[in-house]
Protein backbone atom coordinates (compact mmCIF):
# COMPACT_ATOMS: atom_id res chain seq x y z
CA UNK A 1 0.00 0.00 0.00
CA UNK A 2 1.13 3.50 -1.07
CA UNK A 3 2.15 5.24 2.15
CA UNK A 4 -0.24 8.62 2.31
CA UNK A 5 1.54 12.09 3.19
CA UNK A 6 -0.86 13.90 5.84
CA UNK A 7 0.16 16.85 6.86
CA UNK A 8 -1.47 17.94 10.29
CA UNK A 9 -1.88 21.37 11.26
CA UNK A 10 -1.96 22.56 14.89
CA UNK A 11 -1.83 25.54 17.43
CA UNK A 12 -3.67 28.13 15.81
CA UNK A 13 -3.77 32.29 16.31
CA UNK A 14 -6.34 31.34 19.02
CA UNK A 15 -7.63 31.33 22.01
CA UNK A 16 -8.15 27.72 21.96
CA UNK A 17 -4.22 27.20 21.16
CA UNK A 18 -3.81 25.04 24.03
CA UNK A 19 -6.90 23.06 23.51
CA UNK A 20 -5.98 22.49 20.04
CA UNK A 21 -2.23 21.01 21.04
CA UNK A 22 -3.60 18.48 23.34
CA UNK A 23 -6.31 17.38 20.16
CA UNK A 24 -3.29 17.74 17.81
CA UNK A 25 -1.13 15.04 19.88
CA UNK A 26 -3.94 12.70 20.09
CA UNK A 27 -4.43 13.01 16.81
CA UNK A 28 -0.66 12.56 15.85
CA UNK A 29 -0.56 9.58 18.30
CA UNK A 30 -3.41 7.63 16.60
CA UNK A 31 -1.87 7.93 13.04
CA UNK A 32 -0.90 4.87 11.81
CA UNK A 33 2.67 5.48 11.42
CA UNK A 34 2.79 2.44 8.60
CA UNK A 35 0.05 3.75 6.54
CA UNK A 36 0.62 7.53 6.76
CA UNK A 37 3.52 9.80 6.32
CA UNK A 38 3.20 12.46 9.00
CA UNK A 39 4.12 15.86 8.25
CA UNK A 40 3.46 18.53 10.88
CA UNK A 41 3.35 22.14 10.93
CA UNK A 42 3.09 23.93 13.95
CA UNK A 43 1.35 27.61 14.41
CA UNK A 44 2.23 29.84 17.38
CA UNK A 45 -0.21 31.89 19.02
CA UNK A 46 1.43 34.49 17.04
CA UNK A 47 0.28 33.52 14.02
CA UNK A 48 3.92 31.91 12.14
CA UNK A 49 3.80 28.92 10.88
CA UNK A 50 6.23 26.36 11.84
CA UNK A 51 7.19 22.95 10.46
CA UNK A 52 8.01 20.99 13.37
CA UNK A 53 10.14 17.67 13.47
CA UNK A 54 9.74 16.39 17.00
CA UNK A 55 7.65 14.22 19.31
CA UNK A 56 4.05 14.68 20.27
CA UNK A 57 5.26 15.25 24.23
CA UNK A 58 6.44 19.03 23.04
CA UNK A 59 3.47 19.41 21.49
CA UNK A 60 1.47 18.60 24.77
CA UNK A 61 3.94 20.83 26.80
CA UNK A 62 4.11 23.67 24.38
CA UNK A 63 7.58 23.19 23.98
CA UNK A 64 7.80 22.49 20.13
CA UNK A 65 8.51 26.02 18.85
CA UNK A 66 11.71 26.17 20.48
CA UNK A 67 12.60 22.91 19.06
CA UNK A 68 16.16 23.11 16.65
CA UNK A 69 14.24 21.44 13.74
CA UNK A 70 11.67 24.28 13.90
CA UNK A 71 11.87 25.79 10.06
CA UNK A 72 9.43 28.48 8.62
CA UNK A 73 7.19 26.18 6.13
CA UNK A 74 3.19 27.78 4.32
CA UNK A 75 0.64 26.07 2.46
CA UNK A 76 0.76 28.53 -0.89
CA UNK A 77 -2.55 28.92 -1.91
CA UNK A 78 -0.86 28.28 -5.71
CA UNK A 79 -2.61 25.28 -6.93
CA UNK A 80 0.42 23.87 -8.80
CA UNK A 81 2.40 24.26 -5.26
CA UNK A 82 0.67 20.63 -4.24
CA UNK A 83 2.45 20.90 -0.63
CA UNK A 84 4.36 22.20 1.87
CA UNK A 85 6.67 25.09 1.01
CA UNK A 86 9.66 25.00 3.93
CA UNK A 87 11.98 28.02 3.98
CA UNK A 88 15.90 27.65 4.65
CA UNK A 89 17.80 30.60 3.93
CA UNK A 90 17.00 32.27 0.69
CA UNK A 91 15.87 28.32 -0.17
CA UNK A 92 12.59 26.56 -0.45
CA UNK A 93 12.05 22.96 -0.60
CA UNK A 94 8.45 21.53 -1.49
CA UNK A 95 6.62 18.36 0.33
CA UNK A 96 3.91 16.94 -1.27
CA UNK A 97 0.71 16.41 0.40
CA UNK A 98 -2.11 13.78 0.57
CA UNK A 99 -4.47 15.71 2.72
CA UNK A 100 -4.50 18.22 4.78
CA UNK A 101 -5.77 17.56 9.12
CA UNK A 102 -5.99 20.83 10.29
CA UNK A 103 -6.68 20.38 14.32
CA UNK A 104 -6.84 23.77 15.03
CA UNK A 105 -9.70 25.35 17.03
CA UNK A 106 -12.10 28.63 17.10
CA UNK A 107 -10.69 31.50 15.40
CA UNK A 108 -7.73 31.46 12.62
CA UNK A 109 -8.77 27.48 11.78
CA UNK A 110 -12.05 26.04 12.44
CA UNK A 111 -13.36 29.39 11.41
CA UNK A 112 -13.44 28.47 7.54
CA UNK A 113 -9.88 30.83 6.92
CA UNK A 114 -7.52 28.31 6.82
CA UNK A 115 -10.37 26.08 5.04
CA UNK A 116 -10.04 28.81 2.38
CA UNK A 117 -6.68 28.25 1.92
CA UNK A 118 -6.71 25.08 1.82
CA UNK A 119 -9.78 24.96 -1.08
CA UNK A 120 -7.72 27.36 -3.02
CA UNK A 121 -4.41 24.81 -2.80
CA UNK A 122 -6.38 21.84 -3.76
CA UNK A 123 -5.07 19.97 -1.30
CA UNK A 124 -7.77 18.06 -0.03
CA UNK A 125 -8.20 18.27 3.76
CA UNK A 126 -10.28 17.48 6.79
CA UNK A 127 -13.26 19.12 8.04
CA UNK A 128 -16.22 21.07 6.49
CA UNK A 129 -15.22 23.40 3.55
CA UNK A 130 -15.18 27.29 3.88
CA UNK A 131 -18.61 28.61 4.01
CA UNK A 132 -19.77 25.75 6.51
CA UNK A 133 -16.92 26.46 8.65
CA UNK A 134 -17.39 30.34 8.82
CA UNK A 135 -21.49 29.53 9.37
CA UNK A 136 -20.60 26.97 12.28
CA UNK A 137 -18.47 29.50 14.25
CA UNK A 138 -20.66 32.00 13.81
CA UNK A 139 -23.51 30.97 16.69
CA UNK A 140 -25.48 33.57 15.74
CA UNK A 141 -25.90 32.80 12.24
CA UNK A 142 -25.44 28.94 12.74
CA UNK A 143 -28.71 29.74 14.83
CA UNK A 144 -30.52 31.36 12.35
CA UNK A 145 -30.10 29.13 9.50
CA UNK A 146 -30.88 26.20 12.12
CA UNK A 147 -34.72 28.13 12.91
CA UNK A 148 -34.95 28.43 9.77
CA UNK A 149 -34.89 24.71 8.85
CA UNK A 150 -37.52 24.34 11.90
CA UNK A 151 -35.28 22.98 14.48
CA UNK A 152 -35.82 25.22 18.02
CA UNK A 153 -33.17 27.31 19.17
CA UNK A 154 -33.02 29.84 21.94
CA UNK A 155 -34.69 32.93 22.22
CA UNK A 156 -32.29 35.47 21.74
CA UNK A 157 -30.34 39.33 21.17
CA UNK A 158 -28.06 39.98 18.76
CA UNK A 159 -25.63 43.37 20.24
CA UNK A 160 -23.03 44.93 18.16
CA UNK A 161 -19.95 47.19 19.23
CA UNK A 162 -21.15 50.34 18.86
CA UNK A 163 -25.22 49.60 19.33
CA UNK A 164 -26.46 51.57 22.43
CA UNK A 165 -25.58 48.97 25.10
CA UNK A 166 -28.85 50.49 27.68
CA UNK A 167 -30.82 49.55 24.78
CA UNK A 168 -30.06 46.11 24.11
CA UNK A 169 -29.76 45.56 27.90
CA UNK A 170 -33.41 46.46 28.18
CA UNK A 171 -34.35 44.62 25.08
CA UNK A 172 -32.50 41.39 25.94
CA UNK A 173 -34.19 41.88 29.48
CA UNK A 174 -37.36 41.01 27.86
CA UNK A 175 -35.94 37.37 27.82
CA UNK A 176 -35.54 36.65 31.56
CA UNK A 177 -33.11 35.88 33.93
CA UNK A 178 -31.07 33.81 33.82
CA UNK A 179 -29.60 34.06 30.26
CA UNK A 180 -26.25 33.95 28.56
CA UNK A 181 -24.33 35.92 27.16
CA UNK A 182 -21.75 34.67 24.34
CA UNK A 183 -19.29 36.18 21.86
CA UNK A 184 -20.77 35.18 18.88
CA UNK A 185 -17.27 33.63 17.37
CA UNK A 186 -15.81 31.43 20.22
CA UNK A 187 -15.36 28.79 21.82
CA UNK A 188 -13.98 26.62 24.74
CA UNK A 189 -16.27 28.67 27.15
CA UNK A 190 -13.96 31.63 26.77
CA UNK A 191 -16.04 35.04 27.24
CA UNK A 192 -19.55 33.32 28.03
CA UNK A 193 -21.33 34.03 31.27
CA UNK A 194 -24.57 33.52 32.75
CA UNK A 195 -26.29 36.87 34.01
CA UNK A 196 -28.49 36.43 36.57
CA UNK A 197 -29.86 40.34 37.02
CA UNK A 198 -29.12 43.59 34.83
CA UNK A 199 -25.90 44.40 36.09
CA UNK A 200 -24.21 41.10 35.74
CA UNK A 201 -26.00 41.75 31.82
CA UNK A 202 -24.31 44.71 31.44
CA UNK A 203 -21.11 43.22 32.99
CA UNK A 204 -21.27 40.11 30.65
CA UNK A 205 -22.07 41.77 27.55
CA UNK A 206 -18.66 43.94 27.83
CA UNK A 207 -16.73 40.46 28.89
CA UNK A 208 -18.01 39.36 25.80
CA UNK A 209 -16.94 42.30 23.41
CA UNK A 210 -13.39 41.39 24.51
CA UNK A 211 -13.66 38.45 22.17
CA UNK A 212 -15.79 39.67 19.57
CA UNK A 213 -17.54 42.36 17.74
CA UNK A 214 -21.10 40.37 17.68
CA UNK A 215 -22.58 39.39 21.10
CA UNK A 216 -25.71 36.88 21.22
CA UNK A 217 -27.68 37.37 24.76
CA UNK A 218 -30.39 34.03 25.13
CA UNK A 219 -33.04 32.72 27.22
CA UNK A 220 -31.68 29.99 29.46
CA UNK A 221 -32.85 27.27 28.14
CA UNK A 222 -33.84 24.52 31.46
CA UNK A 223 -32.96 20.75 30.71
CA UNK A 224 -29.75 19.52 30.12
CA UNK A 225 -26.92 19.46 26.91
CA UNK A 226 -26.75 16.50 24.86
CA UNK A 227 -24.25 15.68 22.14
CA UNK A 228 -24.53 14.12 18.76
CA UNK A 229 -21.04 13.14 16.81
CA UNK A 230 -21.72 12.82 13.12
CA UNK A 231 -19.45 11.51 10.46
CA UNK A 232 -19.54 12.09 6.60
CA UNK A 233 -20.98 13.83 3.74
CA UNK A 234 -23.97 13.83 1.99
CA UNK A 235 -25.25 11.17 4.14
CA UNK A 236 -23.49 10.98 7.45
CA UNK A 237 -24.05 8.56 10.50
CA UNK A 238 -24.37 9.39 14.06
CA UNK A 239 -22.49 7.87 17.04
CA UNK A 240 -24.21 7.27 20.01
CA UNK A 241 -25.83 10.38 21.65
CA UNK A 242 -24.05 11.76 25.37
CA UNK A 243 -25.07 13.67 28.02
CA UNK A 244 -23.51 16.52 30.18
CA UNK A 245 -24.71 16.21 33.79
CA UNK A 246 -24.03 19.86 35.38
CA UNK A 247 -24.12 20.34 38.98
CA UNK A 248 -22.69 23.93 38.71
CA UNK A 249 -23.98 26.47 36.69
CA UNK A 250 -22.60 25.72 33.29
CA UNK A 251 -20.01 24.18 31.02
CA UNK A 252 -17.01 26.23 31.64
CA UNK A 253 -13.56 26.54 30.30
CA UNK A 254 -12.69 24.88 34.00
CA UNK A 255 -15.38 22.39 33.87
CA UNK A 256 -14.69 20.72 30.32
CA UNK A 257 -11.25 20.12 31.21
CA UNK A 258 -11.19 19.23 34.60
CA UNK A 259 -14.55 17.44 34.93
CA UNK A 260 -14.27 18.37 38.34
CA UNK A 261 -18.23 18.79 39.41
CA UNK A 262 -19.58 17.61 35.83
CA UNK A 263 -19.98 14.11 34.42
CA UNK A 264 -20.42 12.80 30.65
CA UNK A 265 -22.75 10.23 30.40
CA UNK A 266 -22.31 7.91 27.42
CA UNK A 267 -24.94 7.28 26.38
CA UNK A 268 -27.10 9.52 27.20
CA UNK A 269 -29.51 8.80 29.98
CA UNK A 270 -32.68 9.27 27.27
CA UNK A 271 -34.79 6.03 25.78
CA UNK A 272 -33.71 4.86 22.18
CA UNK A 273 -36.95 7.25 21.05
CA UNK A 274 -35.56 10.39 22.28
CA UNK A 275 -32.09 9.09 21.07
CA UNK A 276 -33.18 8.42 17.56
CA UNK A 277 -35.07 12.05 17.57
CA UNK A 278 -31.47 13.69 18.88
CA UNK A 279 -29.66 11.92 15.90
CA UNK A 280 -32.20 12.98 13.18
CA UNK A 281 -32.37 16.58 14.29
CA UNK A 282 -28.23 16.12 14.87
CA UNK A 283 -28.24 14.98 10.93
CA UNK A 284 -30.47 17.88 9.45
CA UNK A 285 -28.43 20.12 11.56
CA UNK A 286 -25.71 19.18 9.71
CA UNK A 287 -26.65 18.98 6.60
CA UNK A 288 -28.67 22.56 6.92
CA UNK A 289 -25.13 24.02 7.54
CA UNK A 290 -23.69 22.42 4.58
CA UNK A 291 -20.84 20.46 6.96
CA UNK A 292 -18.59 17.80 5.14
CA UNK A 293 -16.56 15.35 7.02
CA UNK A 294 -17.53 15.99 10.65
CA UNK A 295 -18.95 18.11 13.20
CA UNK A 296 -20.46 17.58 16.82
CA UNK A 297 -23.64 18.55 16.92
CA UNK A 298 -24.93 20.26 20.70
CA UNK A 299 -28.25 20.71 22.17
CA UNK A 300 -30.08 20.65 24.68
CA UNK A 301 -33.29 18.29 25.68
CA UNK A 302 -35.53 20.67 27.50
CA UNK A 303 -37.84 19.31 30.84
CA UNK A 304 -40.83 19.18 28.55
CA UNK A 305 -39.56 16.67 25.72
CA UNK A 306 -38.02 19.67 23.38
CA UNK A 307 -34.69 19.44 21.84
CA UNK A 308 -32.95 22.79 21.37
CA UNK A 309 -30.32 23.47 19.40
CA UNK A 310 -26.89 24.86 21.20
CA UNK A 311 -24.56 24.94 18.81
CA UNK A 312 -21.73 22.83 16.35
CA UNK A 313 -18.24 22.22 16.42
CA UNK A 314 -16.51 21.54 12.76
CA UNK A 315 -13.18 21.15 14.91
CA UNK A 316 -14.44 19.35 18.12
CA UNK A 317 -11.61 18.05 20.70
CA UNK A 318 -9.84 15.42 20.02
CA UNK A 319 -8.05 14.39 22.92
CA UNK A 320 -8.16 10.56 23.88
CA UNK A 321 -10.97 11.75 26.52
CA UNK A 322 -12.33 13.92 24.24
CA UNK A 323 -16.68 13.83 23.25
CA UNK A 324 -15.89 12.63 19.66
CA UNK A 325 -13.99 10.15 19.37
CA UNK A 326 -15.47 8.67 22.56
CA UNK A 327 -19.19 8.77 20.82
CA UNK A 328 -17.68 7.30 17.75
CA UNK A 329 -15.57 4.29 20.20
CA UNK A 330 -18.60 3.65 21.38
CA UNK A 331 -20.08 2.87 18.06
CA UNK A 332 -17.16 0.85 17.07
CA UNK A 333 -15.27 3.49 15.02
CA UNK A 334 -11.81 3.35 17.04
CA UNK A 335 -10.17 6.34 16.93
CA UNK A 336 -7.10 4.93 14.45
CA UNK A 337 -10.28 3.67 12.14
CA UNK A 338 -11.88 7.33 12.89
CA UNK A 339 -8.35 8.42 11.39
CA UNK A 340 -8.74 6.17 8.46
CA UNK A 341 -12.52 7.50 7.61
CA UNK A 342 -11.62 11.18 8.09
CA UNK A 343 -8.69 10.92 5.47
CA UNK A 344 -10.74 9.41 3.10
CA UNK A 345 -13.51 11.30 3.30
CA UNK A 346 -11.18 14.02 2.45
CA UNK A 347 -10.22 12.58 -0.42
CA UNK A 348 -13.76 12.20 -1.51
CA UNK A 349 -14.88 15.31 -0.88
CA UNK A 350 -14.57 17.23 -4.17
CA UNK A 351 -17.17 14.91 -5.01
CA UNK A 352 -19.68 16.18 -2.70
CA UNK A 353 -19.49 19.82 -2.17
N1 LIG B 1 -29.05 29.16 26.18
C1 LIG B 1 -28.44 28.38 27.08
N2 LIG B 1 -29.16 27.76 28.06
C2 LIG B 1 -28.54 26.97 28.99
N3 LIG B 1 -27.21 26.76 29.03
C3 LIG B 1 -26.45 27.34 28.10
C4 LIG B 1 -27.01 28.16 27.06
N4 LIG B 1 -26.02 28.58 26.26
C5 LIG B 1 -24.88 28.06 26.79
N5 LIG B 1 -25.11 27.33 27.88
C6 LIG B 1 -24.10 26.67 28.73
O1 LIG B 1 -22.84 27.25 28.46
C7 LIG B 1 -21.93 26.30 27.90
C8 LIG B 1 -21.05 26.95 26.84
O2 LIG B 1 -21.84 27.52 25.81
P1 LIG B 1 -21.65 27.15 24.28
O3 LIG B 1 -22.64 27.93 23.51
O4 LIG B 1 -21.70 25.68 24.13
O5 LIG B 1 -20.21 27.73 23.95
P2 LIG B 1 -18.80 27.06 23.58
O6 LIG B 1 -18.67 27.19 22.10
O7 LIG B 1 -17.81 27.91 24.27
O8 LIG B 1 -18.82 25.64 24.04
C9 LIG B 1 -22.84 25.18 27.39
O9 LIG B 1 -22.16 23.96 27.33
C10 LIG B 1 -23.96 25.19 28.43
O10 LIG B 1 -23.53 24.55 29.64
MG1 LIG C 1 -20.27 24.20 23.68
Amino acid sequence: MDMKNIAVLFGGSSTEYDVSLQSAASVIDHLNPSIYHIILIGITREGTWLRYNGNTAEIRNDRWHTHASCIPAFISPSKNAGGIIELTGTEYRTTPVDVVFPVLHGKNGEDGTVQGLLELSGIPFVGCGTLSSAICMDKGIASQLVRAAGVDTAPSVTVFEGDDLDSAVNEAEKLGFPMYIKPSRSGSSFGITKAYNKLELTHGVQAAFLHDQKVIIEQNIAGFEVGCAVLGHSEPITAEVDEIELTGEFFDYEEKYSLRSSKIHLPARIDAKTAAKVKETARLIYKTLGCSGLARVDMFLTEDGRIVFNEINTMPGFTAASRYPNMMRYSDITYPLLMDRLIELAAAKELHR
